[in-house]
């Protein structure tokens, strides 16, 4: 067993399009354990913090402005191999070519409303769950 620790972010449209019970669920029924969950809504220092390494990027003003256009969910889950199994579930970004069954595939047709975001190693994960959660606010059970 490899017990992995994860960060998932339910972007503004799938808050907004009413998916935040939807995804939750699917991730309770795969077995994976949250251990921190809140709603926020990202200033733009935060996005900027979160989304670091895309500065410089042509997209990266656009994917700023869309996460700080409204509340997001963010849940950190917990399970056997978590990063890579969230991967899967989540699917490729393109949400045009995301097969379905996964939850691009099933609820998204774009590359940037793309509903979900999870991160993508172990490096990352440690960073995005830093940035955020207070260590406080993940449970221990
Ligand atoms: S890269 O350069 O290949 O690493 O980028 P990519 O993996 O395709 O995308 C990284 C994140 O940026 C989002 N994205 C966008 N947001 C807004 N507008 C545009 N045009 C855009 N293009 C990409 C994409 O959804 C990825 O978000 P996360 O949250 O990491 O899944």
């Amino acid at each position: 067993m490899s017990i992995e620790r994860t960060l998932v972010l339910i972007k503004p449209d799938g808050v907004r399009r009413g998916l935040i019970g939807e995804i939750i669920s699917r991730f309770e029924r795969k077995g994976l354990k949250i251990k921190a969950l809140k709603m926020l809504w990202l200033t733009r220092d935060k996005a900027e913090e979160f989304y670091s390494v895309h500065r410089g990027k042509p997209f990266f003003e656009s994917l700023i402005e869309f996460m700080t256009s409204g509340p997001i969910i963010a849940m950190v889950l917990e399970g056997d191999m978590a990063i890579s199994v969230v991967r899967k579930m989540i699917g490729p970004t393109d949400g045009r070519e995301a097969p379905p069954g996964t939850i691009r595939g099933d609820y998204s047709l774009s590359k940037s409303q793309n509903v979900v975001h999870a991160s993508d190693s172990p490096e990352s994960a440690v960073r995005e769950i830093g940035v955020i959660f207070k260590d406080d606010e993940i449970i221990d059970w």
